[in-house]
């Protein structure tokens, strides 16, 4: 299986958690992109999703389900979502995409999250993937001098905006020992929109594509 067949397979998996009849939360990224197209041949059960992104939006737009806005939508019963790497605690970076904003708001949002992944994504600590850290333009620089005092190294995501019209800085060489900590200490940096660290809210399941099939991993 390659590992384009596992993130569909992964994908495939989560129809089976999704509720009959509620609008539910839909994240970003190739692996989301064949969760999309696995929602078409269901999509007279969901009468509805909320987006993380104006992608995701408009492939969801595509084949014929109605993009809600999160005000009027409630908690959602399930958001689903990729993610760049996670952990055996279900802890996460994401931001590859550029979306995390959204998605840590959807996510927050939601009762459960499903993450939709294949296998490579799983690692023993996060951090070998650069962590996206999208920020208020005028405070570019400032969060990047911090963000050396905490032993990283900012790059800036050339000729990127976020759909908040902000850019990201992709921040190499952490070894993230204690993601809570570091999430709390980075979205305290003024200037800092969101931290790619998703491990105050991880995810709740994990559908991992594998080579064997697809693996449900729970917390550890
Ligand atoms: C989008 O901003 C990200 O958080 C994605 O969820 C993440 O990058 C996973 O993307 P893939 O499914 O494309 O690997």
């Amino acid at each position: 299986m390659n590992q384009d067949q596992a993130k569909r397979a992964a994908a495939q998996a989560a129809l089976k958690f999704l509720p009959e009849g509620e609008p539910i939360g839909v994240g970003t990224g190739s692996t989301v992109n064949f969760f999309i197209e696995a929602l078409a041949t269901v999509k007279n059960r969901i009468p509805g999703a909320v987006s993380s992104s104006e992608a995701s939006s408009a492939r969801l737009k595509a084949i014929g389900i109605p993009v809600l806005d999160l005000n009027s939508a409630g908690t959602l019963a399930v958001y689903v979502d990729g993610a760049d790497e996670i952990n055996k605690h279900l802890q996460m970076i994401k931001g590859g995409g550029g979306a995390l904003t959204r998605e840590k708001i959807v996510a927050a949002a939601s009762r459960r999250f499903v993450c939709i992944a294949d296998e490579s994504k799983l690692v023993q600590v996060l951090g070998k993937f650069p962590l996206p850290v999208e920020v208020i333009p005028m405070a570019r620089s400032y969060v990047a001098r911090e963000l050396v005092k905490l032993g990283g190294v900012p790059r800036l995501r050339e000729g990127f905006l976020t759909d908040n019209g902000n850019p990201i800085l992709d921040v190499a060489g952490l070894s993230i020992l204690d993601p809570p900590k570091l999430e709390a200490e980075i979205g305290l940096i003024a200037g800092v929109v969101t931290v790619g660290l998703f491990a105050r809210r991880p995810a709740d399941l994990l559908l991992l594509g594998t080579a064997s099939g697809v693996r449900e991993l729970h917390a550890q």
